[in-house]
């Protein structure tokens, strides 16, 4: 997918590209798993399962899916180009595994394609939140489900000292509001939890994302947001 080059998808695409030769993809597995788990606990995913993940960086996600549903086909779209390109590589051995370029505004799949649509850590960097739940009702096959999975929302008053670290714009809304955004996109029984970060947390914290490690403790255990709904 050629994206045109005077778009919000430009810059997304620019930026995610620079963490990908970063090699923060990668990383991105070992920071998401503790909150990931516990979300597909509760997923109860199926064997012929048709997942899309959108926003799946570098594939680590999909393909976890793929060796755990063999039977099931899953799906990975991402805005970043070189994301993508080191999904494929990774996952090529993968009969049920496949990576798209793509945008969560506007989805490459038809109509009715998936039985559950993930997206972890992607959906606050959206520049259209309303036209990329709309996208992903639009994919899944009536009976299927929604799981939104972010760590930057209103609610969690310990990660608002992100914004100055981030180069794109974000939306930081809360559950309520990513609620109603659910209900607007046509999605039912639309529900939220937040869900604790469990690891070990460092006694000392010298990163910039967080002031020091009793802040980056209480954003844990407040945990991430998971928003949910299901297509009629
Ligand atoms: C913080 S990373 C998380 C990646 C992956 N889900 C994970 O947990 O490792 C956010 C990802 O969302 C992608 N992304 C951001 N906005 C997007 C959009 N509008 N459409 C598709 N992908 C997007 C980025 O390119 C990036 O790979």
């Amino acid at each position: 997918m050629t994206l045109p080059n005077h778009t919000p998808e430009l810059k997304l695409r620019e930026e995610f590209n620079r963490w990908a030769e970063a090699g923060r993809g990668e990383q991105m597995e070992e920071n998401h798993l503790p909150i990931v788990i516990p979300m597909l606990a509760l997923m109860e995913l199926q064997s012929a399962d048709r997942v899309l993940d959108v926003g799946c960086g570098s594939g680590w996600l999909v393909r976890r899916l793929a060796e755990h549903l063999p039977k099931g086909a899953i799906v990975g779209v991402d805005v970043s180009d070189e994301m993508v390109r080191r999904a494929q590589l990774a996952g090529a051995a993968l009969p049920n595994a496949s990576f798209l370029q793509g945008t969560a505004e506007e989805i490459p799949a038809p109509s009715d394609s998936f039985t559950k649509v993930i997206s972890i850590e992607s959906a606050y960097y959206w520049h259209d939140v309303a036209r990329g739940l709309g996208e992903i009702f639009r994919v899944l096959a009536p009976g299927g489900s929604a799981w939104i999975l972010i760590n930057y929302y209103r609610d969690n008053l310990d990660c608002h000292q992100w914004k100055q670290n981030f180069e794109i714009p974000t939306s930081l809304l809360s559950a309520a509001e990513w609620q109603e955004q659910f209900h607007a996109a046509g999605f039912r029984k639309v529900q939220h939890q937040q869900i604790p970060d469990t690891s070990p947390t460092p006694e000392v914290y010298t990163g910039r994302w967080f002031r020091d490690a009793s802040q980056l403790q209480r954003f844990k255990t407040n945990g991430a947001l998971l928003v949910t709904g299901v297509k009629p």
